[in-house]
Parts: structure tokens; C-alpha cells; sequence
């Protein structure tokens, strides 16, 4: 069986990954715990804490066929104020010792995170051959792994580093992130416990809310895939565009508890990002990739986890 190494692998898409294909693959989780929560993984997935910007770390998972580097400073706010210097160095510095590392081990392919933020107010749909000017330090270090992953696989060209643009991605296992997490989580909580969620502007921004089994897909479908890509950099999205009153309208009937949204002035003065769409026609062609999860399917199923974790207790209370 493969053995697949997942860097922020209890983290939210690193944890449904490695529940995802605990069958498929021979699966180890590393995470140093800044962010995740070993709880997110079944209890039959390897798990070792750690860090990806420590070699010694990593020689801790073994020999490795496939890495799926997900760990780092996962979003925009987490570089504010002091989280500026060790955002910086904990993205570049884990991507950069993650390669070196595969490398050296034999791996096959290095699959990485990358960002839509990237695209910021970009004309839809957003399509991986615009040219982008990140608009934050987040999607900075997002855009610079995707230039290092061109150098480095261009030095050594027997190991693939594959990118991945996810859009604005859904689904169970967030509750570590709190206030990071996406809008469709929050907005959940805020419901389930009958605080009132708060809309930016006029709620006509879009997003390409993707459910997490589809990125789960997509990167699976990349390590099957038996042909080198070298360092290709894919969206991974649905092609569709949500408003974030659509989330709210949707979420609102799934509670029918007599909460509804509330509409402020939107605090983002600069680079408010309008809409956002993918274009995915790449990564289907290539790697033969569909969205399956519905939006109305998939904010089903997280209302439905969320009631059963009530039920059973296991919520936490004081998620933001
Ligand atoms: N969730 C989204 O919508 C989205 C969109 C675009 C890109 N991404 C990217 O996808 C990746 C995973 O995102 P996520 O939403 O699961 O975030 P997450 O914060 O839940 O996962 C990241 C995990 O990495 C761990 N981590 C951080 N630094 C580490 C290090 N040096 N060594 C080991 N572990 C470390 C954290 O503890 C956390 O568990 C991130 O790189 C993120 O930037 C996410």
C-alpha cells in the first residue's frame, strides 16, 4: 500500500483527508497542534505530532511515497500584528524542508495548498492562467510556494509538486479553527446556538463554496494519476457562484428557529474580495475531476453533524 504523509493532517482538510483514504492508503498525520485537533481523526489513523519545519519531525513518519502539505498559517488574519515574522516563517519554512525532505525519502509526488486568495478581484471566473497579484501575506507565501515548487521541480524533475487553488472550502472537522473558519461553519454555530450572524454589506458577495470530500477528491485524484505533471498548479472549486445571503437563506430554514442574519457596513475598507468563482475545466480534463457534493446537500449534512454532536454532548461552547 502507498504511504501518504499529510502535513496539517488534523486539520480541518487534513483530517477529512486522511479519514477519507485511511482505507486507500497507508496514512500518517503530522501537526504540531498550532491549529488541529488530533480528535478530528479517526481513531485508526496514525497520527504524530510534529512539526513540517523539522526534518527530525518528519523522519518520524517513515518512508513516504506521497506528501499532501497542508500544514501552515492557514488564513489571512493569522498574519495581523505578531502573527506577521512566524506566519512568514512557518509557511515558507515547512513547504520548503517538506520538499527537500520527499525528495531525499524517494517520494513521488509533493501535493500542496495554495490559495484563490490569490486571485483577489480578479475577473470570473477565475482561471489558473490570469495573472495574480496577492493581495495579502497569506496568499504572498501561497504564490511563492507555487514559483518554489516551479524552481525546485525544475532542478530535480523526477519528483512532481502539484498546487492546488482551493476555493472557499466547507465541511466537518473545523470547529478547531473558531474564528477562522469558514463562513458557512460560523454562521452554523451562530444558528445552533441563536446568536445572530452577521453579513458584510449587502450579502451579494459570492463565493465557490466547495465541500471538503470534493477537495479530498481532487487531491486523491492527483496521486493516482500514473503520469508526471512536473509542478501544474490546478483550481479546485465547483464553478459556481453562492451568495452569502443564498448561505444565510439556506441555513436560516435549516434551523427554523426564528434567528435571521443581520447586514452591517462592510469593515473591509481595501481589497474586499466581490466574488469568486473557479474555472475548473483544468482539473477536470486533467485529472478527471467532478464535483459531486451539493451545496444544499452538503449544508444539510453539517447542519444534521452539528444537531448529533449537541445530542451527544461533544460540542464546544465557546468556539468563538
Ligand atoms: N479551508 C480553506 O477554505 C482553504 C482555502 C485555501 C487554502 N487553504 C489552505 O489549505 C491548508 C489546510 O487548510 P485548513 O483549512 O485545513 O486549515 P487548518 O488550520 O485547519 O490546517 C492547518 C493545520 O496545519 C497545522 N500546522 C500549522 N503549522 C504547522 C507546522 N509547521 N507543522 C505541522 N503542522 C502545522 C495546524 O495545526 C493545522 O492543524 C492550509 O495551507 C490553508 O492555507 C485552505
Amino acid at each position: 500500500m502507498e504511504r501518504v504523509l499529510v502535513t496539517g493532517g488534523a486539520g480541518f482538510i487534513g483530517s477529512n483527508f486522511c479519514n477519507l483514504n485511511k482505507e486507500k492508503f497507508s496514512v500518517v498525520a503530522l501537526d504540531n497542534l498550532f491549529l488541529g485537533d488530533p480528535a478530528n481523526l479517526d481513531e485508526d489513523v496514525e497520527f504524530i505530532e510534529g512539526s513540517a519545519n523539522n526534518k527530525e519531525d518528519l523522519d518520524k513518519t517513515g518512508d513516504v511515497n506521497y506528501v499532501v502539505h497542508l500544514a501552515g498559517t492557514s488564513s489571512a488574519p493569522m498574519f495581523m500584528d505578531d502573527g506577521f515574522v512566524d506566519g512568514y516563517v512557518n509557511s515558507i519554512q515547512s513547504f520548503a524542508t517538506v520538499l527537500d525532505w520527499a525528495r531525499k525519502k524517494g517520494a513521488k509526488k509533493v501535493l500542496y495548498a495554495s490559495t484563490s486568495s490569490l486571485y483577489g478581484n480578479n475577473p470570473l471566473p477565475l482561471l489558473e492562467t490570469q495573472s495574480v497579484t496577492p493581495i495579502n501575506h497569506y496568499a504572498v507565501t501561497k504564490r511563492a510556494y507555487e514559483h518554489m515548487a516551479r524552481c525546485y521541480n525544475k532542478v530535480y524533475p523526477n519528483m512532481d509538486i502539484i498546487g492546488f487553488r482551493f476555493m472557499s472550502v466547507y465541511g466537518p472537522n473545523e470547529e478547531a479553527k473558531g474564528k477562522f473558519a469558514n463562513l458557512i461553519s460560523q454562521f452554523c454555530w451562530d444558528y445552533a446556538r441563536e446568536r445572530v450572524p452577521v453579513i458584510y454589506g449587502d450579502g451579494e458577495q459570492t463565493r465557490d463554496f466547495t465541500n471538503v470530500r470534493d477537495v479530498v477528491q481532487g487531491l486523491t485524484k492527483a496521486i493516482e494519476l500514473d503520469k508526471q505533471l512536473g509542478a501544474e498548479v490546478f483550481n479546485i472549486g465547483t464553478g459556481r457562484a453562492t451568495s452569502v445571503n443564498e448561505i444565510a437563506e439556506a441555513l436560516e430554514k435549516a434551523f427554523d428557529n426564528g434567528i435571521k442574519a443581520k447586514h452591517i457596513e462592510n469593515p473591509v475598507k481595501e481589497d474586499y474580495v466581490e466574488g469568486q468563482y473557479a474555472d475548473i475545466s483544468k482539473i477536470k480534463e486533467v485529472l478527471g475531476y467532478e464535483p459531486t457534493v451539493k451545496l444544499e446537500d452538503g449544508i444539510k449534512e453539517q447542519v444534521e453533524n452539528l444537531r448529533m454532536e449537541r445530542i451527544r454532548g461533544t460540542s464546544s461552547d465557546e468556539l468563538r
